[in-house]
């Protein structure tokens, strides 16, 4: 059977990278491949027919094997490393986390469109949503990454950057699979798909679901936000959620569940919760200890690190890689830390 006819025969429903003749998985292997994705954002219109037909596809190659993306993982954490002064020296892993996030966080699973797929970051319609408001500076701080190693795709790139920025911030080990495919602009999400921060939990649980995330992922995901702050000038909201701005831990579970919480209108107009050692919530992070189904969550990684670390790294996975199917003899790539490699 050739290739392409097997590839054909398969049902789609996801986005999916298709192996070629004969040819095997590269990232873990380090065999060279080709593959094909096909989107089904128009079902019908364009899906089974048009692969066949080889129009409107994006056909990417690619011939890296995993050293080649721990250089990127590298360059990517050396630049954190001497850039240190950024934001009043938290440095730039925070910011890469949530780059990461939106990304991919405009997926929708009822037609499989936006997320990090497609790496439609790029273009201007998405990185002007105001909910991006300070991304840039990730985009930015990744350009020269981008200039070395130009044969990788905005989506794995962005995602690839999270994944650095968590890993060297001290925090777990996030296998990474390589493949997303540069999309073209019209396939940019719209704006609006990112979560309004004033909202309670009945508006988190229902926004995640969007994403197929449940309760304990949920919580889990939220974790990051030990991480950096929010800012007036982007958000409306000002001031860590913790002490620690660029180590990866579960201090914001045990932060939810110690400080003393008092509900402010800020100077921007916006309603946030401040401690008395100067740090904030915001009234999503607040549904966490509110909602008693959430809150049984918190309270597991408050006491259990180990048990965050486990959960954050498969849901933060999953965030990164939806509505992408994967050939099944692609590995995910760990990735050594530079303090491993003695860099
Ligand atoms: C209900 C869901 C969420 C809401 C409403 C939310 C909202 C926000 C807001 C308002 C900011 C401040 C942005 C600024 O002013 O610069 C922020 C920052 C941040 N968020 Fe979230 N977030 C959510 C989920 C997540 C998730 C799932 C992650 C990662 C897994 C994440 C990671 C971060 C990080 C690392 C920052 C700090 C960025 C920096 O310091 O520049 N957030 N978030």
């Amino acid at each position: 059977m050739s290739a392409m006819s097997a590839t054909i025969t398969k049902t789609f429903n996801k986005k999916s990278l298709y192996l070629l003749s004969g040819a095997t998985a590269a990232v873990g292997a380090g065999v060279a491949f080709k593959w094909y994705q096909n989107d089904n954002r128009n079902k019908g219109s364009k899906g089974l027919g048009a692969l066949a037909a080889g129009t409107g596809m994006h056909i990417a190659q690619c011939q890296k094997k995993p050293e080649d993306y721990q250089k990127v993982y590298n360059a990517i954490a050396l630049k954190i490393r001497e850039e240190d002064e950024y934001d009043n020296y938290i440095g730039y892993g925070p910011v890469l986390v949530r780059l990461a996030w939106h990304i991919s966080g405009t997926w929708e699973k009822n037609d499989n469109s936006g997320g990090s797929f497609g790496g439609t970051y790029r273009f201007k319609k998405e990185m002007n949503d105001p909910s991006n408001k300070g991304l840039q500076n990730g985009f930015k701080f990744l350009g020269p990454v981008l200039e070395q190693f130009p044969w990788i795709s905005h989506g794995d790139l962005y995602t690839l950057g999270g994944v650095t920025a968590i890993q060297e911030m001290q925090g777990p080990k996030i296998p990474w699979r390589a493949g997303r495919v540069d999309e073209p602009e019209d396939k940019t999400p719209d704006n609006g798909r990112l979560p309004d921060a004033s909202r309670d939990a009945d508006y988190v649980r229902k926004f995640y679901t969007r994403m197929n995330f449940g309760d304990r992922e949920v919580v889990a995901l939220l974790g990051a936000h030990a991480l950096g702050k929010t800012h007036y000038k982007n958000s409306g909201f000002e001031g860590p959620w913790g002490a620690a701005t660029n180590v990866f831990s579960n201090e914001y579970y045990v932060n939810l569940l110690n400080e003393h919480w008092k509900l402010n209108k800020n100077e921007a107009g916006q309603m946030q919760y401040d401690s008395d050692k100067g740090y904030m919530m915001l009234p999503t992070d607040m549904a966490l200890i509110q909602d008693p189904k959430y809150l049984k969550f918190v309270k597991e990684y408050a006491n259990n690190q180990d048990a965050f670390f486990k959960d954050f790294v498969k849901a933060f996975s999953k965030l990164i890689e939806n509505g992408i199917e994967f050939p099944k003899d692609i590995k995910a790539t760990t990735f050594k830390t530079l303090d491993e490699q003695d860099m």
